[in-house]
C-alpha cells in the first residue's frame, strides 16, 4: 500500500463503513473520551531527512525573475520588482498576449532589456520554466494555476514563487513539499500582509516580550468584493466561479499568516486541528438581483458558499485562532489581525494596543504611540519608498526588496514551502468540515515532526 492516504481514499472508507453499518443495522458506537474523535486527512508521515526550513538561498548578484500571469497582480507586484535595485525580469507569460506585452512595455520604459515573452496558452508557463536565464518564477494567475506553474518551476531548477492561496487541496499541498524538498527549490508564497507596518510592528512586540503568553489570535479576509466577482474582467472571469462549486473560506492566508508568524508556527507550534461553519448564502443572490440584466448568462449559477465562513484552529501548544471569510457582504475592509497574550492585547482596524497596568484605565492606545519603539526595522530602512511606491499601504513594496535582499544576499527566506501550505490548507480542512457537520479535521503534519525543535529564522529578522 502506498504510504500517502489520499483524501479520496478516507473519504471513501467513511462512506463504505457507514454503508456497512446500514446494511447490517449494528449500531453506532459512541466515542469514548479516550477516542481521537478529530477527522485525519493527513500523510501518515516519513522522516524529514531533507526538509526546507532554514535553507538558504544561494547568492545572486543580479536576481533574474518570470512572472507567469500578468493581469492586475502580476503588473502591480511588476512595477514593485522594477523599483528594485539588482532586480532583472527576464521573462513574462499570460495567456492574452495584450497583457503579456502591456506588462513588457512597463520593463523597457523602466529602462531595463526586453524580457522574452510567452502567450500560447494555457501551458506556455512550461516552455518558460526550462529557459536558463531566470532564477526564480513568480505566478500570479488565478487559483487553480498556482500549483501547476509552482511544481514546472521548481521541476526545471528554478524558485517558485505564488500568490495567494498557493493550493487548494490537500493532494495539491503535499506535492508542492515533496517537490520543494526533491529539487532542493524553495516554494514561497507571497502573503504581503505578514510585511504591513502594524504587522510587523506587533511581530516585534511579540519577540520582545510585549504580549507575555500568546493565547488567541483572530484572522479574516473580509472584503466586499461583490461588483468586482461580477465584472466581465479581471477577476471577474474566475472569481466566482468557486462560489458556485465549493462551500469553504477561499482565502484564508491574508490573516492567518501574519498570526502564523507572531505564534512561531513551525517554530515550536503547530495548526493542530480545525472546526468550521458557514451562514447561509445571499451576497451574491441579491446582487445579481438588482444588478445583472436578466438575459445575462449569470442567471444560470447557483452559489453554494456560505457568504460568512467562521474557523476555530486550535494549535500544539494550545493557542486558539478565529479565522473567518466574507467577500460578499457589504462592509468596510478588514482582516481582524487580533492577538491576545497575558500582558498585552493588539486589534487592528483602527490598530489599538491594551498593555497590562496601562496608565488611564481600561482604554486602547493607538499602535502608532509605540511605534517609535516597535517599529520594525526593515519599516524605518525603506518605509518612505514603501509608502510613495507599494500598493496596499507600502506592504507590497516591502515585500520585495526583503525577497531580493534575501536572494542577493543569500538568506533564508523569510516563508518556506510549509507556511505556504499550511496557511493555504484551511481552504479544503474547512470544506472538509463543513461537509462532515462541522466535525474537527487535523492539519496534516508538512514538516512531519521538524516543527517541534527548528529555530530556523521565520519573518525578518526585528533586531
Ligand atoms: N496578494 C494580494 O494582495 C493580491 C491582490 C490581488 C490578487 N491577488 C492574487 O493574485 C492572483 C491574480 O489575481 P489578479 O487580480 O491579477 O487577477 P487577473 O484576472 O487580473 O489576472 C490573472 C492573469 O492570469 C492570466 N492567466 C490565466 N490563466 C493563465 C495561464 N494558464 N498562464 C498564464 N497566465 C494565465 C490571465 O489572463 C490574467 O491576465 C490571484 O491568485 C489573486 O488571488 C493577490
Amino acid at each position: 500500500m502506498s504510504d500517502r492516504i489520499s483524501r479520496r481514499d478516507l473519504l471513501t472508507g467513511t462512506a463504505a463503513a457507514l454503508a456497512a453499518t446500514a446494511v447490517t443495522g449494528a449500531p453506532a458506537r459512541l466515542l469514548a473520551a479516550t477516542d481521537d474523535w478529530r477527522v485525519d486527512l493527513a500523510h501518515p508521515g516519513r522522516p524529514t531527512a531533507d526538509g526546507m526550513l532554514g535553507v538558504p538561498f544561494e547568492k545572486h548578484e543580479v536576481v533574474r525573475i518570470a512572472i507567469v500571469g500578468t493581469g492586475l497582480r502580476g503588473r502591480s507586484m511588476l512595477s514593485e520588482l522594477l523599483a528594485i535595485e539588482g532586480v532583472q525580469i527576464t521573462a513574462l507569460c499570460d495567456v492574452v498576449e495584450e497583457k503579456v506585452r502591456k506588462a513588457a512595455a512597463m520593463v523597457t520604459k523602466a529602462g531595463r532589456p526586453e524580457p522574452a515573452l510567452f502567450y500560447n496558452g494555457d501551458r506556455d508557463f512550461e516552455r518558460l520554466v526550462q529557459r536558463n536565464d531566470i532564477d526564480f518564477v513568480y505566478t500570479a494567475t488565478p487559483w487553480p494555476w498556482h500549483t501547476p506553474v509552482a511544481l514546472a518551476a521548481m521541476r526545471a531548477g528554478k524558485h517558485a514563487a505564488s500568490e495567494v492561496p498557493i493550493a487548494s487541496s490537500v493532494e495539491d499541498c503535499w506535492e508542492l513539499v515533496e517537490t520543494s524538498e526533491k529539487t532542493r527549490r524553495h516554494c514561497l508564497m507571497m502573503e504581503n500582509c505578514c510585511y504591513g507596518n502594524s504587522e510587523l510592528s506587533v511581530l516585534r512586540m511579540v519577540r520582545e516580550g510585549v504580549f507575555g503568553t500568546l493565547l488567541h489570535g483572530e484572522a479574516a479576509y473580509l472584503h466586499d468584493l461583490r461588483e468586482i466577482l461580477f465584472e466581465d474582467r479581471d477577476e471577474g472571469q474566475w472569481r466566482r466561479l468557486p462560489h458556485t462549486q465549493r462551500n469553504a473560506n477561499f482565502y484564508p492566508t491574508h490573516g492567518l499568516g501574519p498570526v502564523a508568524q507572531y505564534m512561531g508556527i513551525h517554530r515550536g507550534d503547530r495548526f493542530e486541528y480545525m472546526v468550521s461553519m458557514s451562514s447561509g448564502e445571499a451576497g451574491l443572490t441579491e446582487w445579481r438581483d438588482t444588478h445583472v440584466p436578466k438575459d445575462s448568462a449569470k442567471w444560470q449559477e447557483r452559489y453554494i458558499a456560505g457568504d460568512m465562513n467562521s474557523s476555530l484552529i486550535k494549535t500544539a501548544k494550545g493557542r486558539t485562532i478565529l479565522l473567518q471569510h466574507d467577500v460578499v457582504s457589504p462592509r468596510p475592509y478588514s482582516r481582524l489581525n487580533n492577538l491576545q497574550g497575558s500582558k498585552a492585547i493588539f486589534n487592528d482596524y483602527p490598530p489599538r494596543v491594551y498593555l497590562d497596568g496601562q496608565a488611564g484605565g481600561e482604554k486602547w492606545a493607538t499602535l502608532e504611540s509605540l511605534n517609535k519603539k516597535y517599529e520594525h526595522p526593515l519599516w524605518t530602512a525603506v518605509g518612505d519608498l514603501a509608502r510613495k511606491n507599494g500598493g496596499h499601504g507600502g506592504m507590497d513594496f516591502v515585500m520585495a526588496y526583503r525577497l531580493v535582499q534575501c536572494l542577493r544576499e543569500g538568506l533564508v527566506p523569510d516563508f518556506d514551502v510549509y507556511d505556504a501550505v499550511s496557511w493555504s490548507v484551511p481552504f479544503p480542512l474547512s470544506e472538509e468540515s463543513l461537509r462532515k457537520g462541522s466535525a474537527p479535521i487535523k492539519f496534516p503534519d508538512f514538516t512531519r515532526g521538524a516543527w517541534r525543535t527548528s529555530t530556523a529564522p521565520q519573518g525578518p529578522a526585528t533586531k
